[in-house]
């Protein structure tokens, strides 16, 4: 499936819910986000059918993210259909980490590969402000968990936030000194918590590189299949760490990715509104004819780059928690 600026799409973000067991303060309001109502969000049966026609026309590899996916009932149900695919190689997972101890060995035996744990603190009083009330023991015991069941790299995600946790961006660097981690920096983007970002808490990430360069030199690596991060090791060092510009970068000529809400849209672009509906047209008895019709169609609309500046005037229609990043 390549679109019209030559981009080969084969890369599908699956959000399975839009709710979440934290409430991260640069993601939501203390209260949430006014939740999609049961009935709005797909089926695993809906999410497996779209996901084999999506394989079928190209699509290699699948990410699940949410909200929170590990709190979607029997996750571990979708993860070995989506297995039984036949031309999909990779299924991975985005998680904030609270469930994952619970979960890693069920979720790697049922065919997941690997997962990005969302970590922007390592310190338990920070942590729980961050996420109003996490408990950084247990995610750090996922984390663990994780990686003894084999769901490796493990990529840990950090979004870097001016006068909040920049402070901690050597410390998380130097995890991957011991570490087989791939600890990843992120431009914090005014999605999301709206009254939280602003310019000055925005941190580019030259600036996020620099500051982690105070522990060492820093040499480039290339990875395979590796996204929108640019990566990098210190000497002698296990892991490696990523930047990944979300705002300032230039990897749209490179995006392979689509993204499905929990409410069945087709999102061709992070930063852009186009949807493309494809419950309504499933849940009417469409065939495997329209639902690749309509998966081509998001691909012919996806836009060849965002507008998106540092500026606060992006008003997201929809927050982060129902995008799944
Ligand atoms: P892998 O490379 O497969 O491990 O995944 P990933 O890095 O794409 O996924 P992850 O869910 O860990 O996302 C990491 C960060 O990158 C999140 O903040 C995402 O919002 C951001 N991100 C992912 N895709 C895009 C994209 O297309 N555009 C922008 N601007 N940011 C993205
Ligand atoms: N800016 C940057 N990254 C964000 N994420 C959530 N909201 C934002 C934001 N406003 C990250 C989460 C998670 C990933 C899916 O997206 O921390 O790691
Ligand atoms: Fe939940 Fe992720 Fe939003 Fe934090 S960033 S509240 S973990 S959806």
């Amino acid at each position: 499936m390549k679109d019209h600026y030559g981009r080969k799409i084969d890369y599908l973000r699956i959000s399975v819910t839009d709710r979440c067991n934290l409430r991260c303060i640069y993601c939501m309001s203390p209260e949430g986000v006014k939740p999609i109502k049961h009935r709005e969000i797909l089926s695993y049966e809906e999410i497996i059918r779209i996901a084999a026609i999506a394989v079928s026309l190209g699509v290699k590899k699948i990410r699940i993210t949410g909200g929170e996916p590990l709190a979607r009932k029997n996750i571990t149900y979708l993860i070995s259909s989506l297995n039984n695919i036949k031309g999909l190689e990779d299924i991975s997972l985005t998680t904030n980490g609270v469930l994952l101890e619970k979960y890693a060995d069920e979720i790697a035996q049922a065919g997941l590969r690997r997962v990005n744990v969302s970590l922007d603190s390592l310190r338990a009083d920070k942590y729980a402000k961050i996420t109003r009330g996490g408990d950084i023991d247990n995610v750090l015991r996922g984390i663990d968990k994780a990686e003894r069941a084999g769901l490796i790299p493990v990529k840990i995600n950090m979004v870097a936030i001016r006068g909040f946790n920049d402070d901690e961006i050597e410390d998380f660097a130097k995890m991957t000194l011991e570490k087989s981690y791939q600890v990843r920096f992120i431009e914090f983007m005014p999605l999301g918590a709206r009254d939280l970002w602003s310019p000055e808490k925005y941190i580019p990430i030259n600036e996020i590189k620099s500051i982690a360069e105070k522990i060492g030199p820093l040499t480039p690596v290339r990875l395979r299949k590796s996204g929108p991060a640019r990566y990098f090791r210190f000497e002698g060092a296990s892991g490696v760490v990523g930047f990944i510009n979300a705002i300032s970068h230039q990897f749209c000529t490179e995006c392979n990715r689509l993204r499905l809400t929990a409410d069945g849209k087709l999102r061709p672009c992070l930063f852009s509104e186009t949807e493309i509906d494809l419950k309504n047209p499933l849940r009417s008895g469409a065939p495997d004819s329209e639902i690749e019709r309509l998966i081509k169609l998001a691909i012919e609309v996806k836009p060849e780059g965002h507008n998106l500046n540092c500026t606060k005037e992006f008003n997201a229609l929809r927050p982060m928690s129902k995008i799944g990043g």
